[in-house]
Parts: structure tokens; C-alpha cells; sequence
């Protein structure tokens, strides 16, 4: 029996990656080297600070902790430089009315994103008020894959796992689900997230039923 959806924010509920991957480029552009879209999808779901280990990664350069710290400061300026105008119309299609029919089955609701500008953005783009609980990158220690985004949420909630949905764009997000045993629906294509236990290209048409027939079914 389904009580809550659980949502990952960045390529489920609206495309941010666009935005990061803008302000990740600046910083390697800065530092003398390439970084491509192709390069970006290794950053899906991944923490700030692991972003940015892999973003040096691909230049072959290192660097100190202090100065690590001040280069994902220094992109994070510039992405919320972005974030900051973001407005209601970059929802991803069928969104908000699948949140609304969600709200109205009396399905509870929570957030599970490894962003600390999940406040930021939920503000901007008018939903904030549509999550019972929020749980982001400033209240989690362990990233994706680890359970512990999910598992929070749950907790909060005060609804047990088995009764939970996620919904994940990420490979390591789906992992995480998996690993909070909850049922998965990976947002994207069945070739990159083959381990969710149902992959959707997006909420544009998906109802409640949908989703109680698919968990039926598998
Ligand atoms: C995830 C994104 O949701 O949040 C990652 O998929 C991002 O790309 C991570 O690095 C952390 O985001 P932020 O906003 O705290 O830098
Ligand atoms: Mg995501």
C-alpha cells in the first residue's frame, strides 16, 4: 500500500543540470581544461564536493582541501546565480498535477535531494508548500547511494519503507532506494536506470493508478 512519494529534485521535478553543468564548465574553463555534457552525467546526484573531485578528475589536476572548498563555493555562486531566476514554468510536465492528485488521495509527500539549494529552488519555482518534509544536502551525511536521504524522510513521516515511493532520475539515487527498500521508479531511460523497478520518461500522464498497477504487477 503506497502512503508516500518521495521525490529527488533535480531532473524529477525540474532540469537543473543544465545550470550546473553551465557553472561547472566556467570553473574548468577557468582551470585550462574541457568539460562536456557527456562529462556532466557523472555528476547526476552526485555531492557538491564529489562533483567537484570529479570534475578535477577529468582535468588531471589536484588540489588542497581549502582550495577545493573555495572552488565549489565559487560555482555554487554562479549557479545560484541561475537558480535564483528560476519561475514556476521550468516544473517539468505533469508535475504539479501529479503532486496535487497525490495531496488530494491523501498520499503524503517529502523531498530527498542531495542539493543544499533545494530550499532555494522549491521557493522559487512555488512548490515548497506542496512537501510535508523536506530533506536535502543540509541534513544528510551520507550521499546517495546511502539509504539515509530516503530512510530520513520516511522517519518523518512516520511511514515504514515498505509503504514508500521513489522517484529518482540518478543511478546512485535509485541505488539509494533500493538500499532504503522502497519500491523505485526511475525518471529517464530503462537503458541508464535499469535497476529501478520501473522507468517512466516523466510524470506528463502518470497517475496514482498507474503507479498502484505497477506496483501490482512487478
Ligand atoms: C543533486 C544534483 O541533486 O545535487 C547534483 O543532481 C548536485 O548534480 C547535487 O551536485 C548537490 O547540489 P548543490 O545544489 O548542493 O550543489
Ligand atoms: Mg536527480
Amino acid at each position: 500500500m503506497i502512503k508516500a512519494c518521495l521525490f529527488d529534485l533535480d531532473g524529477v521535478v525540474v532540469d537543473t543540470a543544465k545550470y550546473h553543468f553551465i557553472a561547472w564548465r566556467s570553473l574548468a574553463e577557468e582551470l585550462g581544461f574541457e568539460f562536456t555534457q557527456e562529462d556532466n552525467e557523472r555528476l547526476k546526484g552526485v555531492s557538491r564536493m564529489k562533483s567537484l573531485d570529479i570534475l578535477l578528475e577529468i582535468g588531471g589536476l589536484e588540489f588542497s582541501d581549502d582550495e577545493k572548498l573555495a572552488m565549489a563555493e565559487k560555482k555554487n555562486t554562479l549557479y545560484v546565480s541561475y537558480i535564483e531566476r528560476m519561475t514556476p514554468e521550468e516544473i517539468l510536465p505533469g508535475v504539479p498535477e501529479f503532486l496535487q492528485e497525490l495531496r488530494n488521495k491523501g498520499i503524503k509527500i517529502a523531498l530527498g535531494s542531495a542539493s543544499k539549494n533545494s530550499p532555494m529552488i522549491l521557493d522559487r519555482i512555488q512548490l515548497s508548500g506542496m512537501f510535508d518534509v523536506v530533506i536535502d544536502g543540509n541534513s544528510i551525511k551520507e550521499a546517495k547511494p546511502n539509504p539515509e536521504v530516503f530512510l530520513k524522510g520516511a522517519e518523518r513521516l512516520g511511514i515504514s519503507p515498505e509503504n514508500c515511493v521513489v522517484f529518482e532520475d540518478a543511478v546512485a539515487g535509485i541505488e539509494a532506494a533500493r538500499n532504503a527498500k522502497m519500491y523505485c521508479i526511475g525518471i529517464g531511460e530503462p537503458e541508464t536506470l535499469g535497476m529501478a523497478d520501473l522507468v517512466i520518461k516523466g510524470f506528463d500522464g502518470f497517475t496514482v493508478e498507474k503507479l498502484k498497477k505497477a506496483i501490482e504487477t512487478s
